[in-house]
C-alpha cells in the first residue's frame, strides 16, 4: 500500500494520561492528568470506531460548552480558542439560540425539503439585509463545501452561457475551500492530488500574494504589478483573461489567518470588471463578524460577485449559503440540482437567533475591539519567544501564531503540534491545524480578561516545551 495519502498527524497526541500541572483560575480548571484517566477507554473506543482520518485532535472528550468555555465530565474546564473550527461566533450554546431551537422543536416543522416556509424566507431576507448591496438571492446549503461546490457550478454555467470559451477558474495556492470534489480541486495546489488522475484542467492556482518581511516595502503599484504579471503568465501559458469565468478567493487564508494585500485585490477587481470575470469570496470561515466586519472582503474595499458562507451563520447547526445577484443565482433551471436537508428549519431558527445576537450584543465591533487587545498580547508573546514565533497574522478574532524551529527559523509543524498539546494541558482549548500555526480564534463573546489570560497561558505552555 502506498503512503501518499497518509496523514502526517498519525498518533499525534498521547493516548495515555500524562502528568499535568493543576490549574485553577476564574476561567480555567485542570484537575486531572490529561488525557483524563476516566476518558481513556472512550478515547480508545473512538479510535476503534472512527477512521483514523478523524482522529487527530487533542484527546479531550468534550462534555458541554458554554460561551467561551469547554468542559469535560471529569471537572476540567478550558478557555476555548478554537470556536470548534472557527464556528461558534456568538459563543457555545447561547441561551437565545437554545430557546429558539426549543421553541421551534415544540411548534414548528422538523423537515421541509425544497418547499418554502416562513422561517426559511425570513432567514433569506435577514441574510440579504446584512449582506453588501448587490446580493439579491440566497441559495441555501448544509455545509460550507457544498456552498463552494454550488458557486463553482454557478460560475461555470454562467461562463458557458456568456461565452463558451469562458471555462477557466482561478484560485490561490494554499487556499482551503472544502473537501468535496470541486472544492478540493480549488484548494491547495495543482500537485497535491495524486489520487485524482483526471483533475479539472480548467482550474489554475495563482501564487498567494503573501505579506512578509520580504514584501514589506512593496508599494501599491508593486502589488498591482504582481497581479498583472500572474495574469500575463497565464496568458503566456495559453489561458487568456477572456477565457476566465471566475476567481475563488479564501478571504483570509485560513491556516495562517493571512490577508491578501489590499492593492492586489483592488487590481484584481478592476481586471475582473474589465474582463467580465466574477470574484467569489469564500467567507465560510471569515463571515459574520469574525474579522471585525460582517464579511472580511470589506477590509479590501471591493465588491464581491458571489459570497459563500457557512459556520458562523448559525454558530451551532449546519447551514451554508451562496449569496449573490439574481442574474447569477438564477442560471440553473428548477430542479437542476436538488438536496434534501439544505436550510433545515432548525438551522434556520438557530441562524435567525444567531444573527439577532450578533447585532444586539454588538459582537462585530466587539470582535474588532478585542482583536486589538489580542494583537497586542500576541505581539508581546512573540517578543518573549522571538525564535519560536516568526509572525502573528490576522485581525478581529481571527489570528494565527506562525511557529518556527528555534535553531533554523524554518516553519515547524511538529512544534505547533507539541505546543497545541501543551496549551490544552494549560487549560486553553486549541484545535490542530496540521500546519506550522496555532489558530487563536475564540468565540466573539470571550471576556477581555479571559482572552488575555488565555494568551498568557499559551506562553506558559511554550515555556514547558521550549
Ligand atoms: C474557508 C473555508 N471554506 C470552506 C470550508 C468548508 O466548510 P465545511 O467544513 O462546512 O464543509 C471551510 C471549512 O473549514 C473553510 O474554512
Amino acid at each position: 500500500m502506498n503512503n501518499t495519502s497518509q496523514s502526517v498527524l498519525a498518533n499525534s497526541f498521547p493516548a495515555q494520561p500524562e502528568p499535568t500541572a493543576r490549574i485553577e483560575t476564574q476561567h480555567r480548571r485542570i484537575v486531572t492528568e490529561l488525557p483524563a484517566p476516566a476518558t481513556v477507554k472512550r478515547l480508545a473506543d473512538a479510535a476503534r470506531v472512527f477512521p483514523r482520518v478523524n482522529c487527530y485532535q487533542p484527546p479531550i472528550i468534550w462534555d458541554r460548552a458554554e460561551g467561551y468555555q469547554v468542559f469535560d465530565e471529569t471537572g476540567n474546564c478550558w478557555i476555548d480558542f478554537s470556536s470548534t473550527a472557527v464556528m461558534t461566533n456568538t459563543g457555545h450554546g447561547h441561551p437565545e439560540i437554545r430557546e429558539a431551537l426549543r421553541r421551534h422543536v415544540d411548534e414548528g416543522l422538523l423537515a421541509q425539503f425544497s418547499f418554502a416556509s416562513d422561517i426559511r424566507v425570513q432567514l433569506a431576507e435577514k441574510l440579504l439585509a446584512v449582506s453588501p448591496p448587490g446580493c439579491e438571492k440566497v441559495y441555501f446549503w448544509t455545509v460550507g463545501s457544498e456552498a463552494i461546490e454550488c458557486a463553482f457550478r454557478l460560475v461555470c454555467e454562467w461562463g458557458l452561457r456568456s461565452d463558451p470559451v469562458k471555462r477557466h477558474v482561478l484560485t490561490f495556492v494554499g487556499d482551503y475551500h472544502g473537501w468535496t470534489l470541486g472544492a478540493h480541486q480549488l484548494s491547495g495546489n495543482d500537485a497535491q492530488k495524486p489520487w485524482l488522475p483526471n483533475a479539472d484542467d480548467g482550474i489554475h492556482h495563482l501564487s498567494f500574494p503573501r505579506l512578509t518581511a520580504q514584501t514589506a516595502d512593496y508599494t501599491d503599484a508593486d502589488w498591482r504589478d504582481c497581479f498583472d504579471k500572474q495574469i500575463q503568465q497565464l496568458a503566456d501559458d495559453g489561458v487568456s483573461s477572456t477565457e476566465i469565468a471566475a476567481v475563488f478567493i479564501e478571504t483570509f487564508q485560513g491556516w495562517g489567518a493571512l490577508p491578501l494585500p489590499v492593492a492586489f485585490v483592488q487590481r484584481m477587481r478592476e481586471w475582473a470588471d474589465e474582463q467580465g470575470v466574477l470574484l467569489v469570496f469564500d467567507e465560510v470561515q471569515t463571515g459574520f463578524g469574525r474579522t471585525g466586519k460582517w464579511f472580511a472582503h470589506e477590509h479590501y474595499g471591493v465588491r464581491a460577485d458571489l459570497i459563500c458562507v457557512g459556520k458562523g451563520v448559525t454558530s451551532t447547526l449546519p447551514l451554508a449559503a451562496v449569496l449573490g445577484p439574481a442574474e447569477i443565482l438564477d442560471v440553473l433551471t428548477p430542479a437542476e440540482i436538488t438536496t434534501t436537508h439544505a436550510a433545515h428549519p432548525l438551522s434556520c431558527a438557530a441562524a435567525l437567533a444567531n444573527l439577532r445576537i450578533l447585532e444586539e450584543e454588538q459582537l462585530i465591533s466587539e470582535a474588532a475591539r478585542k482583536g486589538k487587545i489580542a494583537r497586542e498580547e500576541l505581539e508581546a508573546l512573540r517578543a518573549r519567544f522571538p525564535k519560536h514565533i516568526s509572525e502573528i497574522s490576522g485581525t478581529g478574532l481571527l489570528f494565527a501564531i506562525h511557529v518556527s524551529d528555534p535553531s533554523t527559523g524554518e516553519p515547524r509543524v511538529e512544534l505547533a503540534r507539541e505546543w497545541t498539546w501543551a496549551a490544552v494541558k494549560q487549560g486553553v482549548m486549541l484545535f490542530q491545524v496540521n500546519r506550522s500555526t496555532l489558530k487563536v480564534v475564540p468565540p466573539l463573546v470571550i471576556p477581555d480578561d479571559a482572552l488575555v489570560e488565555g494568551i498568557h497561558a499559551l506562553g506558559d505552555a511554550l515555556e514547558t516545551i521550549a
